[in-house]
């Protein structure tokens, strides 16, 4: 199956960088979102990150008029209809997620493609509220998308492999190296750096090392680009918690249960870089 139109439901942080790599790379994309108002905001922030990159020379005028013009924003679920591949990028929830899923699976073509970027739900939970299970699949982006190369995807126990071997091949298209996975919480590398994210925060709740000592140990120490903790804040502390939380509820193991102090972050709003505090402050 040839995949011509893209639809995503979302235009947060990752929805949005979704929408700009696939308008890059030449596909027709339909971006959903819930009001009018936040539908503005992603479309004008995919935009700025377009200026970004030909002030940075990454990309030329021509090419980021064009793939802004590929791109349509709507806050009507229906007018996905058309859409050969739907990518869900809303917010974390396992039921919000399942509720899409029935909806998208009653508007859109009986060939179309679902996928969803979780970063930690059971996939075939949310196949399972559709008439298309053979067609859903987890395809798991990273923040930020247009920089970031890698792209895993989700293989649930009913998932085809026509539908594996079109999604891999549509993410080769979009530059992604990919690694292909069974349906477990976290899959490979929200499984291995939770951990490492969560143990960094217990570190600053009990006055082990400073914030910035922590994050300056990793990447000195371990080459990481950044610390676990400005990671945190880039991912964002709801986002962790729920994945924390996600991970844990499946497999029980005392090291992915959220620490205190991450959840009264979230409980104050400081949520890293979207809400402008998190560990960090940000202008
Ligand atoms: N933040 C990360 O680093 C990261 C990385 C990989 C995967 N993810 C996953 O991607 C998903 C989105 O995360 P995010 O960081 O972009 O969150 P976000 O809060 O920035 O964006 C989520 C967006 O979804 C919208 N939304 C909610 N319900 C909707 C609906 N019914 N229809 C359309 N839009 C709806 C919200 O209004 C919001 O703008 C989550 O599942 C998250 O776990 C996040």
């Amino acid at each position: 199956m040839e995949i011509k139109r893209v639809g995503v439901v979302g235009c947060g942080q990752m929805g949005g960088g979704i929408v700009q790599v696939c308008a890059q790379s030449g596909y027709a994309v339909l971006v959903s979102e819930i009001n009018d108002n936040l539908l503005k905001k992603g479309l004008a922030a995919i935009e700025s990150s377009l200026d970004k990159g030909v002030q940075k020379e990454r990309i030329t005028k021509r090419d980021r008029d064009a793939a802004f013009g590929r791109i349509r924003g709507t806050t009507n679920i229906n007018d996905f209809a058309d859409c050969d591949l739907i990518i869900e990028a809303a917010v974390e929830n396992l039921d919000l997620k399942k509720q899409i899923f029935s909806q998208i699976d009653k508007v859109c073509q009986k060939n179309a493609i679902f996928a969803t970027n979780t970063s930690c739900l059971p996939v075939s939970e949310i196949a399972s509220v559709t008439t298309r299970r053979d067609r859903v699949l987890g395809m798991h982006f990273f923040n930020p998308v247009p920089a970031m190369k890698l792209l895993e995807i989700i293989r649930t126990k009913a998932t085809s492999d026509v539908t594996i071997s079109t999604a891999r091949k549509f993410g080769e298209s979009l530059g992604k190296t990919i690694v292909i996975i069974r349906d477990t919480p976290g899959f490979i590398v929200n499984r291995l750096m939770v951990p490492q994210i969560l143990n960094a925060i217990r570190m600053v709740e009990a006055g082990t090392a400073t914030k910035e000592d922590i994050d300056t140990g990793m990447t000195l120490g371990l080459n990481q680009p950044i610390g676990p903790l400005a990671l945190a804040d880039l991912i964002g502390l709801d986002t962790v918690l729920a994945i924390a939380n996600g991970i844990h509820d499946i497999i029980k193991e005392k090291q992915y249960v959220p620490p205190p102090l991450l959840k009264n972050m979230v409980a104050d709003r400081h949520l890293g870089r979207k809400t402008g505090r998190g560990f960090y402050e940000y202008k």
